[in-house]
């Protein structure tokens, strides 16, 4: 058998790449105050800024789009998603919401009160934000594996069991439910195991407590545990996926991610309970519950994308993509979070720019030089992301300089993939004349979506 691992799709519709020379990206990025959220789109020859809402459909979701149904009430369309999502995570009760982050929004609102506390492995940023605005403490657990980037461990994303007992032993009684992060983003995409899952459920529910799932790339989690986690081999990827389900109460669900669409989400949840509560608060602020802020034909596209995204043949593509890139690093010397993740690889960017000072934001500078050298975006996970200027005018910094790439799911292909990996590699090649930047504004929050920089001795 040839060892080369095709794409599992032929391309029936193309999107033109608007090709760029340096000084052209020079230029731009000047313009653009040195920070690549200010780009437009047309001017990125590769965008990795984010899995999430810029796959490609499929013919078949296309074609399904065709078949939504707008009614307000009671839509066809939303049965025949309500009937795809039961079968998928086994919980009676759903609604669509337009994405993640209100599925979050609504759920918590709901459910939970001021004071109390939620363990999850890690907090996406947006869950986090969620919680905290509601006065509810979000606490981290992942096993200590998880926050080292250099260590190999087959499932990093897994929730420290003895941390969680401890957190139960002294805040039972203000901890709503228990959350888990599949697979978890914020600590590089790492898997959860079946295992994990299955104690963590059964020590929850000894204190009486639900299990709510991040369950956004629930699918890449799936085909991880088959790869990797002993008596899954021949486990088909539906099975794993609804015994991953039926550990938990409730799932929060971006389908930007592993629903394949450009925009979409859904709770679905086991306690009517809960869901009465969620659905008077949908009807509020996202709409009424047969469509939750979504148009009848994004129900559909999201029916066929929770399938197709369970595919097997696809799944192992998908792994294998960034597994590709990481060898290709590895091979330059470049430093990253290993194993690679499942919907992105982190670069360690003080293994390519060793020599550059954190306060000229190594990360951050590898970023515009990915951009400048290559036309590449990513994201910086750094200093700009999470440090904080101080009243007195001093910096913080964080522990990490990482440069986030993440793939579109079914868009690019292994040509640009390799490109990429020689973009880098030159990068680094010529480190010595990267540049830093400094920050010349920025906001008190979130500064690194809108911080205008300069170069460091420009
Ligand atoms: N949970 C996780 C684990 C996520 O990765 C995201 C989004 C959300 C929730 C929120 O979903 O965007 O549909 O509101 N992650 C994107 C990213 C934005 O780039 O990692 P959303």
């Amino acid at each position: 058998m040839p060892k080369t691992l095709i794409e599992p799709f032929r391309i029936k519709s193309i999107e033109p790449i608007r090709m760029t020379t340096r000084a052209e990206r020079e230029e731009l990025l000047v313009a653009a105050k040195l920070n690549v959220f200010k780009l437009r789109a047309e001017d990125v020859l590769i965008d990795w800024l984010t899995d999430s809402g810029t796959g490609a459909m499929s013919s078949r979701q296309w074609a399904a789009i065709m078949e939504g149904d707008e009614s307000y009430a009671g839509a066809r369309s939303f049965f025949r998603l309500e009937t795809g999502i039961q079968g998928i995570t086994g919980m009676k009760f759903f609604v669509p919401t337009h994405q993640g982050r209100a599925a979050e929004k609504v759920l918590f609102t709901a459910v939970c009160k001021e004071g109390q506390l939620v363990p999850n492995n890690c907090h996406f940023d947006t869950t986090r934000a969620n919680l905290e605005y509601l006065g509810v403490e979000a606490v981290d657990l992942v096993i200590p594996e998880g926050l080292q980037p250099a260590t190999i461990h087959p499932f990093k994303g897994n929730i420290d069991l003895d941390r969680v007992a401890q957190v139960l032993a002294t805040d039972a009684a203000r901890i709503p439910f228990g959350m888990i992060t599949v697979t978890n983003n914020t600590g590089g995409g790492q898997p959860v195991s079946m295992a994990n899952l299955r104690a963590y459920a059964a020590l929850l529910k000894r204190h009486g407590k639900a299990l709510i799932m991040d369950a956004c790339r629930f699918s890449e989690n799936a085909m991880f545990i088959k790869m990797r986690e002993p008596g899954y081999e021949n486990t088909p990827i539906a099975d794993i996926v609804h015994e991953m389900f039926s550990y938990a109460d409730g799932c929060t669900m971006s389908a930007k991610k592993d629903g394949m669409v450009n925009i979409g989400g859904f709770i679905a949840l086991r306690s009517e309970e809960w869901m009465d509560a969620v659905r008077n608060l949908l009807i509020l602020t996202e709409g009424f519950p047969t469509y939750g802020g979504l148009a009848g034909r994004d129900l559909e596209a999201m029916a066929i994308g929770l399938e197709e995204g369970m595919h097997e043949d696809y799944l192992r593509y998908r792994l294998r993509t960034a597994e590709y890139l990481g060898e290709r690093f590895e091979a330059a010397g470049i430093g990253f979070v290993k194993p690679t993740g499942g919907h992105a690889v982190y670069i360690d960017a003080r293994t390519v720019l060793p020599a550059m000072p954190v306060a000229h934001y190594p990360a951050w500078a590898l970023c515009n030089a990915l951009y400048l050298e290559g036309g590449i975006r990513g994201v910086e996970i750094g200093s700009v992301m999470f440090g904080k200027r101080l009243a007195d005018g001093t910096e913080t910094y964080h522990k990490m300089e990482l440069v986030r790439l993440a793939f579109p799911r079914r868009m690019y292909t292994q040509s640009h993939f390799d490109y990429a990996a020689e973009v880098i590699a030159e990068v680094k090649q010529r480190a010595s004349s990267i540049r830093g930047v400094r920050l010349s504004k920025q906001s008190p929050y979130l500064r690194h979506f809108t911080c205008e920089c300069e170069w460091v001795g420009a």
